[in-house]
């Protein structure tokens, strides 16, 4: 072979070479997961998969130690949120809260990242006030939102991973604009591919109008067009962003939540759908009610470009595993962040918030009463909020208990603002307690829509009770 075809053939080997590592060896697994001929089945590459098993392996649990002893309340001097542990529990709990949180090494290694050694009780520290929030942000996520996280929960570590800061957060984007201003307008951040929606020309930011705000998260309107059918490509493009967010978070297809036969029916969507709906008003609200109230407190460097708090989304918890580190409950060995250990009287599922649809119906004697029922909004909002959850949650149970019965759903509103708005957003959370029923497994044929004798609020200005969703079942 002369010298010029042998470097002609190592350049020929190399390019192919470089082309062949370009594409994804070996071939990836495919698992069918609902009826054959739908398309239903979740597509897994070995080598990511490795990868993301690698990214969630779980730390060791620290040694249980005597709840008893004298209360952390009696013993130190600024213990808010602690005090009914035993000394020896909150001690446990700071080593795992620095195994899981503080840097390693450094001068902000361990305990002296939260706590100025000089005196543990001071409060000069931003990192000790934010962990004091985030202690009742798990808790709170442990304890009221088990349609989503189950009896797995969390600790700080499903976010955290052993770093200050979760790998995964999201800020508000600065506005993309046209290079030529005018005409073009706003980019409406598309076509210019971003991880948040998988690399896909979607709007990049889905999270803004879905994790913080509570805009429709819809493609199919719900009425023909005279009737004001708001629901419009823009809409739609949106929906996707988020759909490639939720699907990239969880390393699934779209297919692990929805039936091919149609992306918008709730029946038939795989019970993972009615999880992920929870999931989205879980993620809204920790950022609404625990991230957005501690913007003052953290330093402008750990902040947004537009000066906003770094906030949660589903790939904040869930790192690519269809479960947080693939559904390892480290939240049982810390029941006092909400954990639930196994075999207490606390892990018999209390009130069954959100039964999926293949879940057995109550027996008769968790049976709840009967009765009207309301579920209360924010101003301005149609999100349903964690104690709505708990009355939609409690409502289905009802429901499923008793399968003759149908319910009847109206929306109201407060008196200030746009008349006009005010209809819709009343429409909006009439259909937000209907999804919610319809997730927990309640057909829709037992719900019916009714516009309430009198649409305009009868109070005037901002009233919390006007601001509301009647149910009355039958
Ligand atoms: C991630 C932040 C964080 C780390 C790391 C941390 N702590 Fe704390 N610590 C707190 C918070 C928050 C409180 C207040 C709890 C409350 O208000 O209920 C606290 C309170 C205390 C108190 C009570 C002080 C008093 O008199 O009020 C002691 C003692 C303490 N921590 C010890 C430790 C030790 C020892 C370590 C290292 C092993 C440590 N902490 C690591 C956040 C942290
Ligand atoms: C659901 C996810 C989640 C959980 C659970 C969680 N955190 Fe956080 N944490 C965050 C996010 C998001 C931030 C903001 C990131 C930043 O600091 O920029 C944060 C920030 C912090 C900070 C400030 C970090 C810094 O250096 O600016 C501390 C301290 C902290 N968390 C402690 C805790 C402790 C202690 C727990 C458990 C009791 C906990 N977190 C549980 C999501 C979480
Ligand atoms: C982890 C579960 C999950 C995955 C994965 C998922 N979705 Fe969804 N999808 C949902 C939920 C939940 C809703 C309803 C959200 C709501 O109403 O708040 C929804 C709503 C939708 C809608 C709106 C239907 C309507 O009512 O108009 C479309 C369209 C959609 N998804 C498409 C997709 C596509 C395409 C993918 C893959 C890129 C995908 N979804 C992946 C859970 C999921
Ligand atoms: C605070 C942490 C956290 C956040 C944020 C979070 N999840 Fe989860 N998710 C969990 C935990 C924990 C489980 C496991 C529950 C269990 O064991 O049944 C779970 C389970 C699920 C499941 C059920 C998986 C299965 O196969 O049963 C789906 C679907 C899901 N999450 C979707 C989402 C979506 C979509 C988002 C974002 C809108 C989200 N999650 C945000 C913690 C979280």
């Amino acid at each position: 072979m002369s010298r010029a075809r042998i470097a002609s053939t190592l350049v020929a080997a190399t390019v192919a070479a470089a082309l062949l590592s370009g594409c994804e060896r070996p071939p990836p697994d495919v698992v069918q997961s609902g009826f054959r001929g739908t398309g239903m089945e979740q597509v897994y590459n070995p080598r990511r998969l490795e990868k993301v098993i690698a990214a969630n392996e779980v730390p060791p649990a620290l040694d249980p130690v005597d709840p008893g002893g004298p209360k952390a309340g009696q013993v130190y001097q600024n213990v808010k949120v602690l005090g009914d542990l035993g000394v020896g529990e909150f001690t446990r709990l700071m080593v795992a809260m620095t195994n899981w949180v503080a840097p390693k090494e450094g001068p902000e290694a361990a305990c002296v990242y939260c706590h100025n050694p000089a005196n543990l009780a001071d409060d000069s520290k931003y990192t000790k006030i934010v962990a004091r929030s985030m202690i009742q942000m798990t808790r709170k996520i442990n304890g009221d939102w088990k349609a989503h996280v189950a009896n797995t929960g969390v600790t700080c570590y499903t976010c955290h991973r052993g770093q200050p800061v979760p790998q995964n957060v999201w800020f508000k984007p600065v506005p993309l604009t046209h290079d030529v201003k005018g005409m073009l307008g706003d980019r409406a951040g598309q076509n210019s591919p971003a991880t948040s929606v998988a690399l896909a020309s979607l709007p990049y930011d889905p999270f803004g109008p879905y994790l913080s705000d509570a805009k429709p998260i819809r493609v199919i309107g719900k009425d023909a067009l005279p009737n004001g059918n708001r629901a419009s490509t823009k809409q739609a493009e949106f929906t996707y962003g988020l759909m490639m967010h939720m699907s990239d978070a969880l390393g699934v297809n779209c297919t692990y939540c929805h039936n091919t036969r149609s992306m918008a029916e709730w029946d038939g969507s795989p019970p993972q759908r009615a999880t992920a709906w929870y999931g989205i008003r879980m993620a809204r609200s920790m950022n609404n009610e625990y991230m957005e109230p501690l913007t003052a407190t953290f330093p402008a460097h750990r902040k947004g470009p537009l000066g906003d708090v770094a906030k949660i989304n589903c790939a904040t918890c869930h790192q690519g595993a269809y479960k947080p580190l693939f559904g390892a409950q480290m939240a049982k060995d810390h029941p006092e962040l909400g954990g639930v250990r196994p075999g207490s009287a606390a892990a018999a599922p209390a009130a069954p918030v959100a039964v999926p649809a293949a879940a057995t119906a109550p027996t008769s004697a968790t049976t709840p009463s009967m009765g009207p029922a309301t579920v209360f909004f924010a101003v301005g909002s149609s999100a349903v909020d964690a104690d709505g959850g708990k009355v939609v949650g409690d409502l289905a149970a009802t429901l499923k208990a008793n399968p003759g019965a149908k319910v009847s759903i109206s929306g109201f509103h407060s008196a200030s603002g746009n008349l006009a708005q005010n209809q819709e957003l009343a429409k909006s959370r009439a259909f937000a307690v209907r999804d919610g029923l319809i997730a927990a497994g309640i057909a829709a044929d037992r719900i019916v829509l009714e516009k309430p004798m009198q649409t305009e609020a009868n109070i005037s200005g901002e009233d919390r009770l006007a601001r509301r969703v009647d149910v009355a079942i039958r």
